[in-house]
């Protein structure tokens, strides 16, 4: 087993980051969220598409008016699982769900991760002339190494002494809301928004699946 210092300042940073959602009201400095998008384009993408894009949302009236779409989406669901009889449901998205997915409300910055289409020689030249596979295909290409990209900006926030918090919650409810509120393309995809602030505080560690558990060799 690998014991030099790099690694396990690596794998330090990478266990002790927490999924933070409560900050202070110190504001992040722009420089530093360039920073930060700088370690997230070296994700690996596949044959180096980079697809990925970053929305900083840095000013508290957009992160008021995002928190406030996403309520208006939450009642309107709410509403109309009412409708269909759906009480408990009703009740259990507005208590439990809408706090999660508004958790971002004290953050001094979001940073709205897009995924953009994939597109590569290889699509062009020889998937797409075969149909290997369906539009949904590439726009969860895309996806995938958005997710890399974030990942590795939660991964730099906190070595650099910030929070985050990768959250679907408005997504799932407000994404279209979402990209006309920030002019954001018809052809991108909202892969998550990540709140980012300093910690006010950090929640202890959850539980992880024991490695046995998750990990088969095949030999
Ligand atoms: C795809 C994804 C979506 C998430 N969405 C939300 C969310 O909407 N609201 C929230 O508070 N946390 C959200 N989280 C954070 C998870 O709750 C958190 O990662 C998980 O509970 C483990 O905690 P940890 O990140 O502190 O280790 C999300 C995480 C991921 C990876």
């Amino acid at each position: 087993m690998s014991n030099t210092e790099t690694y396990q300042q690596l794998k330090q940073i990478i266990h002790d980051r927490r999924s933070v959602r409560s900050f202070t009201e110190q504001p992040v400095d722009k420089a530093l969220i360039r920073e930060l998008i700088d370690c997230a384009r070296y994700a690996p993408s596949d044959t180096n598409s980079q697809t990925w894009e970053f929305i900083a949302v840095v000013g508290r009236q957009a992160i008021e008016a995002i928190e406030a779409m996403t309520w208006e989406q939450l009642n309107l669901r709410a509403a109309a699982a009412e409708a269909e009889g759906l009480n408990r449901e009703a009740r259990l998205l507005l208590k439990s769900f809408g706090p999660y997915a508004t958790a971002f409300s004290d953050a001094p910055a979001l940073i709205v991760c897009l995924a953009t289409p994939y597109t590569s020689k290889f699509r062009d030249k020889i998937f797409d002339p075969i149909q290997l596979a369906h539009e949904d295909v590439w726009r969860e290409e895309g996806i995938k190494s958005s997710c890399l990209a974030s990942q590795n900006l939660m991964l730099a926030a906190h070595a650099l002494g910030l929070a985050t918090c990768p959250m679907t919650g408005p997504v799932l409810l407000a994404e279209q809301q979402l990209k006309d509120y920030l002019g954001v393309e018809a052809s991108r995809q909202v892969n998550m928004v990540i709140a980012l602030g300093y910690p006010a505080a950090v929640p202890g560690k959850l539980p992880r699946k024991e490695v046995e558990e998750i990990l088969r060799f095949v030999d």
